[in-house]
C-alpha cells in the first residue's frame, strides 16, 4: 500500500477542504493509498502531534467547509524558520529535518496545496529530493502556469456582493462608495468584481492611476445627473511613480502586508470633488465560508488529479487548468513569472468600452 501525505500552507483560501477530501476518496478509491494529513503546513513535521491519518470518514462533510481542516501557517518557512534561541527568536535553516521528517514516514508523495510562497518551498523541497506535487491555491489568482487558482471564484463573488450592496446605499445617499478588495500586486479581484458589479472606477496595481483622472471620471457621472460612484481599490494600487500604501513593514520571514490605499482615495475624492465619500475595507470576509460551486468543483479536480501526479511520478508538477483541462505544468515554470492582469488584454479593454475608468485617462 502506498502512502501520500498532504498539507496545506500560506494563507486560507475558500476550497482547501474540497481539495483534501478529492485527494484522500481518489487516493482509497483509485490507487489504494494511505493519506497522512500535515497539520499546519511544513511546520507538522516537526511536531509529534502534526500528522494525522486521514480516511474517508475523515474528510465526510467538509466540502462546503471554508479554511481547512490541517490548518495553515504563514510563517512556516522550513528554509527560514524562527526557531527560540538562549531566549531569543532566530532565523534558521530547518529544511534538513524537514526532509528527513518525510523520509522517516516513508512518503510515496507529498502533495502541497499553496500559493507562490508556498509551492516555491516545495520547488525547493522537491530539489532536495522529496516527491513533491503542487496545487495552485490562492484568491488573489496570481500564480502562473494556470488559467485559474481554486479560491478566487468566491473572493471575487464575495467582492461582487459587496458593490452591489455599496450601489444601494451610494444611490439613496448620493455618495462615493470606495471599495477596496485583496490580491496583493495583482488586480484580478478589483477588476473581475469591479466589472461584474457595474463599478465606475477600478485602480489596480497593473495601471498606475492618478487622482485627476480619478475625480474627472466621478465630476462627469455628477454633470451627466449621475451623482453616486462606486470605485473598487484593489489593496495594491499603485499612484503614478508606483507607490503602493502597506499596512505593515514585514520582517525576515513574511513579506509585508498591503492594504489600506483606499483610506487616501476616499480622502482624496472627498477632497478634491467635495462629494460624500465613504470607504469599505473587504478584508478577510473575502477568504473566508463555504466555497463556490465552481470553486468546489475545481478544487475537487485538482485534488483528485494530484493523486494520479502521484501515480504518474510527476514530481515537481502542480496541477493546472488549461483549455478546461486538467494539465501539469512544471512548479519552476509556474513560479517563474507571477500572473498579473495584462492592461492591454481584452478583459481592461472590454471594462473600459463599458465606460470605467482606471485612473490612467487623459483629460
Ligand atoms: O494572498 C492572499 C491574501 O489574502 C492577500 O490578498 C492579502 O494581501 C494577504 O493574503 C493577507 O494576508 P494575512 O492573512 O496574513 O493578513
Amino acid at each position: 500500500m502506498k502512502r501520500i501525505g498532504i498539507l496545506t500552507g500560506g494563507g486560507d483560501a475558500p476550497g482547501l477542504n474540497a481539495v483534501i477530501r478529492a485527494a484522500v476518496k481518489t487516493a482509497e478509491s483509485q490507487c489504494n493509498c494511505e493519506v497522512l494529513g500535515i497539520r499546519n503546513g511544513f511546520d507538522g513535521f516537526l511536531d509529534p502531534e502534526g500528522i494525522v491519518p486521514l480516511d474517508a470518514a475523515a474528510v465526510r462533510g467538509i466540502l462546503p467547509r471554508g479554511g481547512t481542516i490541517l490548518g495553515t501557517a504563514n510563517r512556516g518557512n522550513p528554509f527560514a524558520r524562527e526557531v527560540e534561541k538562549d531566549g531569543k527568536i532566530v532565523i534558521e535553516d530547518v529544511s534538513g529535518e524537514v526532509v528527513a521528517a518525510i523520509q522517516a514516514l516513508e512518503l510515496d508523495g507529498l502533495i502541497v496545496v499553496g500559493g507562490d510562497g508556498t509551492l516555491r518551498i516545495a520547488m525547493e523541497m522537491h530539489q532536495k529530493g522529496v516527491p513533491v506535487v503542487g496545487v495552485p491555491k490562492t484568491i488573489d489568482n496570481d500564480v502562473g502556469g494556470t488559467e485559474i487558482t481554486f479560491g478566487f471564484d468566491t473572493a471575487l463573488n464575495i467582492a461582487t456582493e459587496a458593490i452591489d450592496r455599496l450601489h444601494t446605499t451610494a444611490e439613496s445617499h448620493h455618495r462615493v462608495m470606495v471599495l477596496e478588495v485583496m490580491g496583493r500586486d495583482a488586480g484580478f479581484i478589483a477588476l473581475h468584481s469591479g466589472v461584474a458589479g457595474g463599478a465606475d472606477v477600478i485602480l489596480i496595481p497593473e495601471i498606475e492611476f492618478n487622482y485627476e483622472a480619478v475625480c474627472r471620471k466621478i465630476l462627469q457621472r455628477v454633470e451627466s445627473g449621475r451623482d453616486f460612484s462606486i470605485v473598487v481599490v484593489s489593496e495594491g494600487a499603485r499612484l503614478a511613480g508606483g507607490e503602493q500604501v502597506f499596512r505593515d513593514t514585514g520582517d525576515a520571514v513574511y513579506v509585508a502586508r498591503l492594504g489600506g490605499v483606499s483610506y487616501f482615495v476616499g480622502r482624496e475624492i472627498e477632497t478634491r470633488t467635495q462629494a460624500e465619500t465613504r470607504v469599505t475595507v473587504l478584508g478577510h470576509l473575502q477568504r473566508g465560508g463555504t466555497p463556490s460551486a465552481f470553486d468546489r468543483w475545481l478544487a475537487t479536480r485538482y485534488g483528485a488529479n494530484a493523486v494520479k501526479l502521484i501515480e504518474d511520478r510527476k514530481f515537481g508538477h502542480m496541477v493546472a487548468l488549461k483549455d478546461a483541462k486538467i494539465e501539469a505544468t512544471p512548479l519552476e515554470e509556474a513560479l517563474a513569472v507571477p500572473k498579473r492582469v495584462n492592461p492591454q488584454g481584452d478583459a481592461v479593454w472590454a471594462a473600459r468600452g463599458v465606460g470605467i475608468a482606471f485612473g490612467d485617462e487623459d483629460a
